[in-house]
């Protein structure tokens, strides 16, 4: 398998590191090979060669089967203007592999339930919720503009959706939801926006293709906070690109930690992406304190539907449930009478269980 590595800024570095470790177990054990090729993305792009997403970067990710990525972004690279941000960078990846469907998968480890900000009675004993975001649409990649100057400066951007946009989403999450509990809530705000009700119509006439799978729409800000007062209650939830953004932070708190939020990317075609929820945290980068198991687990995402190793998949999730059963955290999910370890460490714990 031919992987893509993007580092990036920040933390990104040392837990592809730790993402490496766990190949290498995989590699191992089942005999198969993968092969590397690490490439600039982000702020280091930006400093090395003046672009956010050089195109040499984008010719290695289209040529490889995955393309898996640590984080990007930084205040080092906050002022400078919108195009030359390292988020520019990562938008046109996304945009470039054409991977509209991004799967983020809220899974409460039952022996993190005290790291969750959330009660007990809450989450129950277990939360397993997909978050289905439309990924290359919406208000990230609608006509965007500022005019003016000063106090009478005017900005803008646009939501706006095609039929063809919210149909193939759709078709993704109907999909999912068939393989698990087979129900679907989309999110939407048809209360107030054009671009919603469209949303709702195309998926009402979606439906209709899944009489198995049963659905129900509901305001963004209802989910925001049906999220919190009641989590069981959702199997699969499509969205729009920004509402997605918003509510996948949200429900990575159930689990107890962004950084336990892993992600997939995928096209029709095209190499899918594969990266942690959370960002760069350049507070904490370098330290040996970040959480690797969003990264680990997103490694887990492109064995699966990359790779076609649904063996290897469930090996590294069972291994990141072993290592907590052992005991190990992270400092993000650290709680008394458990044993701290580092990014580092951790890596090894996990890629030892494989
Ligand atoms: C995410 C991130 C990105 C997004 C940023 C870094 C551009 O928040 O992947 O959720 O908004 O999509
Ligand atoms: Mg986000």
């Amino acid at each position: 398998m031919k992987i893509a590595l993007i580092p990036g800024d920040g933390i990104g570095p040392e837990i592809i590191k730790q993402a490496l470790k766990v190949l290498d177990a995989v590699s191992n054990k089942y005999n198969v090979e993968f092969t590397y090729e690490e490439v600039l993305m982000g702020g280091i792009a930006i400093d090395e060669t003046g672009v956010p997403l050089p195109e040499e970067t984008l010719k290695v990710c289209k040529k490889s089967d995955a393309v898996l990525l640590g984080a990007v972004g930084g205040e080092k690279w906050d002022n400078l203007p919108g195009h030359l941000r390292p988020e520019t960078g990562l938008l046109g990846l996304r945009k470039a592999l054409g991977v509209f469907a991004n799967l983020r998968p809220a899974i409460l480890f039952p022996q993190l339930k005290e790291a969750s900000t959330l009660k007990e009675e809450v989450l129950g004993d277990g939360l397993n919720v997909m978050v289905v975001r439309e990924l290359t649409g919406g208000l990230y990649f609608g006509e965007k503009k500022r005019v003016g100057q000063g106090n009478s400066q005017k900005a803008w951007d646009t939501m706006i959706y095609s039929v063809e946009e919210i149909e193939r989403i759709t078709r993704v999450a109907f999909e999912l939801a068939m393989n698990r509990n087979k129900k679907l809530t989309s999110v939407d705000k048809a209360n107030v926006l054009e671009s919603s009700r469209l949303w709702r119509e195309v998926v009402t006439k979606v439906a209709e293709d899944y009489p198995e799978v049963t659905v129900n729409h509901m305001y963004v800000d209802n989910a925001a906070m049906q999220l919190i007062r009641n989590p069981k209650q959702f199997d699969v939830i499509v969205t729009e690109n920004m509402f997605g953004d918003i509510l996948s932070d949200e429900a990575s708190m159930l689990t107890g930690s962004l950084g336990m939020l892993p992600s997939a990317s995928l096209g029709k075609e095209n190499p899918g992406l594969y990266e942690p929820v959370h960002g760069s945290a350049p507070d904490i980068a370098g330290q040996d304190k970040a959480n690797p198991i969003a990264t680990i687990m997103s490694v887990a995402m492109m064995l699966r539907h990359s790779g076609g190793m649904e063996d290897a998949a469930r090996d590294i999730e069972n291994a990141v449930s072993k290592v907590l059963d052992m005991g190990y955290r992270t400092g993000d999910i650290m709680q008394p009478g458990m044993k701290q370890v580092g990014t580092e460490k951790m890596g090894e714990l996990i890629a030892g269980e494989i």
